[in-house]
């Protein structure tokens, strides 16, 4: 089998399955296969696939047909520029947390600064190990619920050779007790009310871990625990940042201005929902 033949028959099979990307997906799982990067696959259209690998691609094949996000199937998530080891232990990093790494950046005049950052619901450990490759004296801890994601954080800030800098707890936000106090506190916390679960596409519902999804009823649950800690761990005039859920603003925004925080600024999608935004402690 040519490599062109191996990604028309993925292609095939994915469309079946009513994928809309069958082509792009097919290419990424063909050049994972052969272990080269996807823009280079043009080049070796006509090469043949060793033939040990056709069985492989079968199976690769069909874990995407059942829905299984891209970034499972390779361990490997694209987030500021950077390869995140991920498995389904963990959220698939997304683009719109690289705004919140923006905005956090926007407002830091001297990057040489040592900051303390907290990364609450650290997941794969993609945040705050973008920030400590972006500022190089920062430290940074990173807690989680989950053990499966501490391990994989852990083992990205080895790859991403951070981890001299981050320290990464196995700890419930409730449970969270400090004595010193943090320059920043970020947060993409899990965000969706109990009622959209439901409404999810298979590749989320399916494959991605629940506990970094479910938000409570408004989906607001963590991000009130979170303002209320960061109201007693944070320095004054320092950085709190936030991913928020469709609906969430004005409700948070008054929790805010009650906590004495002011919002400095904020990520408007182009549905006109608020996803990000950064506040300080008056
Ligand atoms: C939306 S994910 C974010 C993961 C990662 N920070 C990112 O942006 O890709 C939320 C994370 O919060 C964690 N989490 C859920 N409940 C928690 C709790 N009670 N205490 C600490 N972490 C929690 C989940 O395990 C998950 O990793």
């Amino acid at each position: 089998m040519l490599v062109n033949e191996a990604i028309a028959f993925a292609e095939q099979e994915l469309k079946r399955s009513n994928n809309l990307n069958s082509r792009l997906d097919s290419e990424i799982l063909v050049s994972h296969l052969i272990n080269i990067p996807r823009e280079s696959i043009y080049s070796k259209l006509k090469e043949n696939l060793p033939s040990n690998k056709t069985e492989e691609l079968q199976k690769l094949v069909s874990r995407r047909v059942k829905k299984e996000p891209i970034a499972y199937i390779l361990n490997n998530k694209e987030f500021w520029s950077t390869n995140f080891y991920v498995d389904r232990s963990v959220l698939i990093p997304r683009p719109e947390t690289e705004v919140l790494i923006d905005l956090i950046l926007s407002k830091i005049n001297n990057k040489n600064n040592y900051l303390n950052i907290l990364d609450i619901g650290t997941g794969s450990g993609c945040i705050l190990i973008s920030l400590l490759k972006e500022l190089a004296r920062a430290k940074g801890i990173g807690v989680d619920k989950s053990s499966k994601a501490i391990a994989i954080a852990k083992k990205n800030s080895i790859s991403q050779q951070v981890d001299n800098r981050a320290l990464f707890k196995n700890v419930n936000l409730e449970e969270i007790k400090f004595d010193k106090k943090f320059d920043l506190i970020v947060s993409n916390p899990p965000y969706l009310p109990d009622v959209s679960l439901k409404n999810l596409n298979s590749d989320i519902k399916l494959y991605e871990p629940k506990i970094a999804l479910q938000g409570g009823v408004q989906g607001v649950d963590f991000l009130y625990k979170i303002i209320d800690l960061a109201s007693k761990i944070l320095k004054i005039n320092s950085l709190l940042a936030l991913e928020i859920g469709d609906n969430q603003f004005h409700i948070l925004a008054k929790y805010l201005n009650k906590n004495r925080f002011k919002i400095l600024d904020k990520y408007i999608l182009i549905n006109k929902q608020v996803r990000c935004l950064l506040a300080t402690k008056l």
